[in-house]
């Protein structure tokens, strides 16, 4: 097996090449002026099985096009089959046609990736447990929560805790989290929205938080609008504590700064994107997701 990275996420490609016992494969990746990239393999690939690593994170369009194109190089170059972990699904949140006239975007990221040459991707803490369903090759769906529960179980007491998912979406990964911890409790926040415009009334707490240490659980994080306000209802209804545990690191626009400011006492993230050095804050903290790439590469 070869593994190769493409730009978004280096340090999680070498990890997992590590963990399955192998060095990074070269890849040339040239930019040009104009900002078109050229891609040449730099090895023999000619009847092996590949991996490439690539994060769909900010700037999605061009992190997904240097797929596109390494996938290419690869096929043309005669390997056998090209797996592609992809840790951080870029437009999975458009999955489905919303309103009339809209693109199913997810479904042209899938079409492409499978023109080009994916034999398998895999992907971690999918928006919605249906988003395989788009692709026709399979998708394997990781997740970061285990690494998340055993995080949760050295850090915190198991008994002064409550776990809270910001949203209703949310309870299937909340539930599973508790389940791994022996049932812990959780909470909900439910958000009251105008049927109309879509904005949000009001929001409430479904559940007890009073004089616990509350623990947000979410797939991302990208504004942090939503982690935020949901540590200040928490603070409001009594918690004495809050933290914040989440998949995708998306952090765009002032996300990071949010975060720092917040009533949040540690942002935990997994590494499925690379934070950049300028969205780094001292409350955060990056578990990585290395071993179940890995392990899953292995099966
Ligand atoms: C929503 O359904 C998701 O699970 C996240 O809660 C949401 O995408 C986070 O977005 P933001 O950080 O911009 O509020």
């Amino acid at each position: 097996m070869k593994v190769f990275s493409g730009s978004s996420n280096k340090k999680l490609a070498s990890k997992i090449a590590g963990k399955l016992k192998l060095e990074l494969s070269p890849v040339e990746i040239f930019v040009f002026p104009d900002l078109e990239k050229r891609i040449r393999i730099q090895e023999k690939v000619l009847d092996e099985d590949c991996v490439v690593v690539q994060s769909a994170s900010i700037p999605p369009d061009e992190n997904y096009m240097e797929l596109f194109i390494m996938i290419d190089a690869l096929r043309r170059s005669g390997a056998k089959s090209i797996k592609v972990v992809i840790p951080y699904l870029g437009y999975q949140r458009q999955d489905h046609i919303f309103r009339e006239g809209e693109a199913v975007s997810l479904e042209v990221i899938a079409e492409i990736l499978k023109t080009v040459g994916m034999s398998e991707a895999y992907s971690f803490d999918l928006h919605s447990p249906k988003i395989p369903d788009v692709f026709s090759v399979p998708l394997h769906h990781l997740s970061a929560l285990p690494e998340f529960g055993v995080k949760i179980k050295k850090d915190f007491n198991l008994d002064e805790i409550v776990l809270v998912s910001p949203d209703m979406g949310g309870i299937r990964r909340i539930k599973e989290v508790s389940e791994m911890l022996g049932n812990i409790p959780y909470a909900t926040i439910v958000k009251n929205r105008d049927l109309t415009t879509g904005s949000i009334n009001d929001s409430n707490l479904d559940g007890d938080v009073r004089d616990k240490t509350a623990i947000i659980v979410d797939d991302m994080i990208s504004t942090g609008k939503t982690t935020v306000e949901a540590s200040e209802l928490l603070v409001n209804e009594g918690a004495s504590k809050v933290f914040a545990f989440a998949t995708h690191a998306v952090f765009a626009r002032d996300a990071a700064r949010l975060l720092q400011h917040s009533r949040i006492e540690r942002v935990i993230v997994s590494d499925t994107i690379d934070v950049p050095v300028y969205s780094l804050f001292p409350k955060l903290e990056i578990v990585s997701i290395s071993d179940v790439a890995a392990e899953a590469l292995k099966q």
